[in-house]
């Protein structure tokens, strides 16, 4: 569901907004400094209770206010109205959802799926594979229900076998490793096989969007669960033990699960240009979009910062088109729309917030 409406009162440099966003593409333009990324925190916030750019919230607070409050309203019949306030001196925000107070974060990540593209998506690339772990258990979550429950007990699991496994253990009760081995064993093959048939799912999706947006050598994008793929994870914890208990932790297991993403058998990041490595991060969050609106009938929320950055013009191009394709909505900076070389579709609804020092310009 769109949010069709969105009001930012005391973030970052902004001047209190309110406005009405497109139920498709919002472009955000304006010189450095504008406030351009604080509007897309600011969603992020509202969908996921955390910044992109802080890991303090209260850094997002203007510095002359007490307080962040947002508010969104996601359409519908009835619409589903979202609000988070931080307080500066508080320890965490307040969310209400839908007239109540938020329980549970997963709730409002399911309201609000969002996709994030900016300048730290390159994680997903050449950052260290939790990045990658992170984005293949966004979309299981949204397209499995039984996601949450099996991660939370592969997360109990492990944490109870490691908590064995510390040295100060002398002994380890036999009875006790092996329950929490049997626990581990079963949580994990669980959602190994959701994460594998999500991949499943993900990758011609994948190739395709890339495809659409860049000429590439074949590029192959495969899943690794995170122990050996010939054996059943209570053999590998049970080989494994010695070593496990040398190092005081569990080294096999879903907590080791990657992505691969590889040319000519080369790490992507290791060939690919800027430009290129962009256009594959890009295709990965739009695919993702894509599935879980075939699995789901749900559309995700784009967050797209400075979309003109690194890309040529054919290339910005491209990825507007397939950005309109998907038919979602989109929040989009730039700091000149007419540097987007993009003719929208006479029939795609596109809202243009200009914003100069903090304001809107009408
Ligand atoms: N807590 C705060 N209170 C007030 N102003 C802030 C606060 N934090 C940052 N700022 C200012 O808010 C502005 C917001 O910048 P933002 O990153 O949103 O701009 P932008 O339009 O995305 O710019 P660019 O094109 O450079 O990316 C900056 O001028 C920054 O100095
Ligand atoms: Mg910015």
């Amino acid at each position: 569901m769109p949010l069709e409406r969105l009001d930012l009162m005391g973030l970052r440099n902004l001047a209190d907004l309110s406005v009405r966003p497109s139920p498709a593409i919002n472009l955000i333009s304006g010189h450095n400094g504008a406030g351009k990324t604080s509007i897309l925190e600011g969603l992020h916030v509202l969908g996921l209770a955390r910044s992109f750019r802080t890991r303090q919230l209260k850094n997002a607070i203007h510095f002359e206010r007490e307080k962040l409050v947002l508010f969104g309203q996601l359409a519908g019949d009835p619409p589903v109205p979202i609000g988070l306030a931080r307080q500066r001196d508080a320890e965490s925000p307040e969310i209400r959802l839908a007239g109540s107070s938020l329980t549970r974060l997963s709730e409002l990540a399911h309201w609000l799926p969002m996709q994030l593209i900016n300048a730290d998506t390159f994680r997903l690339l050449e950052g260290a594979p939790k990045a990658r772990r992170e984005y293949l258990d966004w979309g299981v979550f949204h397209t499995q229900p039984a996601f949450m429950a099996c991660w939370q007990q592969v997360r109990t699991a492990l944490k109870q076998r490691n908590a064995l496994l510390r040295p100060r253990h002398d002994r380890i009760d036999p009875l006790m490793l092996r329950t929490w081995n049997h626990e581990l064993a079963q949580a994990a093959e669980r959602l190994d096989a959701m994460r594998q048939a999500y991949v499943e799912a993900l990758s011609p999706l994948f190739d395709r969007i890339l495809g659409d947006l860049t000429s590439l050598p074949t590029l192959s994008l495969s899943y690794q669960r995170g122990w050996d793929r010939q054996r059943s994870l209570h053999e590998v914890l049970d080989e494994h033990f010695e070593t496990d208990r040398q190092m005081g932790f569990t080294q096999a297991g879903p907590q080791r699960a990657d992505l691969k993403l590889r040319i000519h058998r080369r790490a992507a990041q290791e060939v690919l240009s800027r430009g290129q490595q962009k256009m594959v991060v890009s295709a990965l969050k739009l695919a993702q979009g894509q599935l879980l609106e075939q699995h789901t009938d749900r559309h995700c929320i784009y967050l797209i910062d400075d979309l003109a950055a690194e890309l040529d013009l054919e290339h910005r191009q491209r990825f507007c088109a397939q950005l309109e394709a998907q038919q979602s909505q989109a929040f989009m900076t730039v700091i000149d729309e007419s540097t987007l070389g993009y003719d929208w579709r006479s029939d795609t609804s596109v809202s243009h917030f200009r914003l100069k020092d903090g304001q809107l310009k009408t």
